[in-house]
């Protein structure tokens, strides 16, 4: 089973758009994947159109309760299911300070699946905490959705001192360009700036367009209603590359 984390500490910045295009391309390719919605906003639960049931979900596998199990749905897509996300969550620092094993809930609840499931997706909050550190313990690969722009490079950079800091591997750390608009002067100089600095950039660069935008209004991947769309084909391309290597 492989762990794939859609993470930033900015918010905004296509980590859902690409957590639920990813989940659902792994699906479609034959694995058997399950998406965890971390954010309490629950924007990937509102794509695929699944609601938390209010009393077990994705708050559960921090606390170390096996009902999260139970909290699972299927979504419309073979081989895709979802754990929710709670309202609740905003608490959820304050919760995992006082626990033992606070930074190992998550990879804890997902070695507890990994006899069902061959992918594990994780739609990261905007946050460098607690959770975070559960996040970068459990993933073994974290992707980060760059706008090209001097803060969202700086945002990287930030995430790097902090892998430092905490002695994490950083080969995990896998940037790539979001929401690109070539057209843009600055958005072209920023994609320079980090090709030539970051070996770890990947190649697959998400363009950005409308036809994302209205996953909301579809309530569905872009990759469903428009496979064939330049940014499904980003999508697709993105998920070779890291999945490929
Ligand atoms: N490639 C893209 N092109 C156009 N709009 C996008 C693209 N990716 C995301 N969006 C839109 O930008 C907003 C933020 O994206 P989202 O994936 O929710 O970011 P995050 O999860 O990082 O907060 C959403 O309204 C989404 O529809
Ligand atoms: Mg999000």
């Amino acid at each position: 089973m492989s762990i794939i984390a859609l993470y930033s500490s900015k918010g905004g910045v296509g980590k859902t758009a690409s957590a639920v295009n990813l989940s659902y391309y792994a699906a479609r390719a034959g694995n058997r994947t399950l998406l965890i919605d971390l954010d309490q906003q629950g924007a990937s639960g509102y794509y695929f159109r699944i609601r938390s049931s209010g009393k077990s979900d994705a708050r559960a596998v921090m606390k170390g309760k096996s009902g999260a199990l139970e909290a699972i749905r299927e979504t419309d897509y073979p081989g895709l299911h979802l754990l929710p996300a709670h309202r609740a969550y905003r608490n959820f620092d304050a919760v995992l300070d006082g626990m033992k094993r606070s930074k190992s809930r998550l990879a804890d609840f997902v070695s507890e699946v990994s006899g069902d499931y061959d992918q594990v997706v994780l739609d990261c909050p905007p946050t460098l905490s607690h959770v975070a550190e559960n996040i970068f313990k459990a993933a073994d690969v974290v992707l980060i959705p760059v706008i090209p722009t001097t803060l969202s490079l700086r945002t990287y950079e930030q995430l790097k001192v902090f892998f430092d800091q905490k002695d994490y591997k950083k080969k995990k750390l896998r940037p790539f360009f979001s929401m690109v608009e070539k057209r843009k002067r600055l958005h072209q100089d920023s994609v320079e700036t980090l090709r030539a600095s970051e070996k770890r950039l990947l190649k697959t660069m998400i363009p950005y367009c409308a036809q994302v935008e209205a996953m909301g209004v579809h309530r569905e991947p872009v990759l469903a209603y428009a496979p064939r769309h330049a940014a499904s084909m980003a999508f697709r391309n993105l998920w070779k590359e890291v999945t490929e290597e």
